[in-house]
């Protein structure tokens, strides 16, 4: 009894950047870059690949796999921290991109959480308003927002889209539950400025410039900690067994960080779904298009129990359970 998904979609930019490319660009190799990360391949848009039109592309495919029309979309939510304009947000040009003119729409930052706080809200959304449907987006351009000489950040991250359509039905499928935390007193282990300040009482006199900035070993050491205990919380709550899952989508950050991940919770590695060879860490779109390439696998079967778990900036995290 909750928010059951209909249909997915997912969109990737045309350009695939190889770690050799990197390779030519900062001090690197793609033996440090696939043994640290797990990552042979990213995608970096090119002209018309924003994040609107990325998110729009796979919204298209979720609504088609759906069977949904854009009219009868009645909310938008889209999470991501790269959209190209702080205002409108990302999700008003999704909603004119699609013609969806019965829709709100709105963006969540929850860094590369976004997704997992957008699915948790759309599923509280419908569980009081029971007969809507709506469009959960996860989207995002890091190329854009990418210190391309930091060789620390620029070798993780890609572009992407995915977007699922979810409506409440009333019958044992859907959202089961979520636990979600944050964490702003970790703010700065992994961070990125908004354009400079206008008003010179708020100049930060060491702004950096608008990129990702990171301390790799922390992150990694929270990351892993946080999102067992957010498993774990959740799968007690909920009197799961892990053996009980039968897919595990996690943010697709670094194989390293997964493997840890997996090895303590226990769960079967071949439950474990993982792309992130192939995409880099897309941050907010990494887990609906995980989701998507599953669902379009047929990894995914009625009534398939789905853990999805993340983390990311602010310290953002947490763990949710589907019933598909
Ligand atoms: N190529 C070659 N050498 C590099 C590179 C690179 N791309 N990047 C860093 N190095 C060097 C460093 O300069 C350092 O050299 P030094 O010893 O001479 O100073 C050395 O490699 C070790 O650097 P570390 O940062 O300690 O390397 P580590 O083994 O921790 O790996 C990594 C770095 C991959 C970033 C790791 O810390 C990590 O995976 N952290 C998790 C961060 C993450 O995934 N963030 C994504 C956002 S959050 C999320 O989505 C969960």
């Amino acid at each position: 009894m909750g928010a059951v998904i209909l249909g997915t979609g997912s969109c990737l930019p045309g350009r695939v950047l190889t770690n050799h490319d990197l390779e030519k660009i900062v001090d690197t190799s793609d033996e440090w870059i696939l043994s640290r990360t797990g990552i042979s391949t990213r995608r970096i848009s090119g002209k018309d690949e924003e994040t609107f039109k990325l998110a729009s592309t796979a919204a298209r495919r979720a609504m088609e796999a759906a069977d949904v029309t854009a009219d009868e979309i009645d909310l938008i939510i889209v999470a991501t921290m790269s959209s190209h304009m702080l205002m409108p947000s990302c999700a008003c040009f999704v909603q004119n991109e699609l013609g969806a003119k019965n829709a709100f729409a709105y963006d969540l930052n929850a860094a590369c959480s976004g997704f997992l706080f957008a699915l948790d809200s759309g599923d509280k959304y419908l569980r009081v308003e029971r007969d809507k449907k709506i469009l959960v987006i996860g989207t995002e351009t890091l190329s854009s927002r990418i210190n391309w000489q930091d060789r620390n950040t620029c070798i993780l991250f890609g572009d992407g889209a995915g977007a699922v359509i979810m409506e409440y039905q009333d019958d044992p499928r859907g959202v089961v539950g979520s636990n979600l935390f944050s964490d702003g007193s970790l703010w700065n282990l992994l961070y990125m400025h908004t354009a400079p300040s206008l008003n010179p009482e708020l100049e930060q006199s060491d702004h950096p410039g608008t990129h990702i900035l990171m301390e790799g070993r922390e992150v990694f050491k929270y990351a892993v900690k946080a999102m067992e205990g957010a498993i774990h919380d959740l799968l007690d709550r909920q009197k799961i067994e892990i053996s009980s899952i039968d897919l595990m989508i996690p943010h697709q950050a670094n194989i390293r960080i997964l493997k840890k991940l997996v090895s303590r919770i226990g769960i079967d590695q071949e439950k474990v779904f993982i792309n992130v060879q192939k995409y880099g860490n897309t941050s907010a779109a990494s887990i609906p298009i995980a989701l998507d390439e599953a669902n379009r696998e047929g990894r995914l079967t009625r009534d398939n129990l789905l853990l999805i778990c993340s983390f990311g900036g602010g310290f953002t995290w947490g763990a949710s359970l589907l019933r598909w």
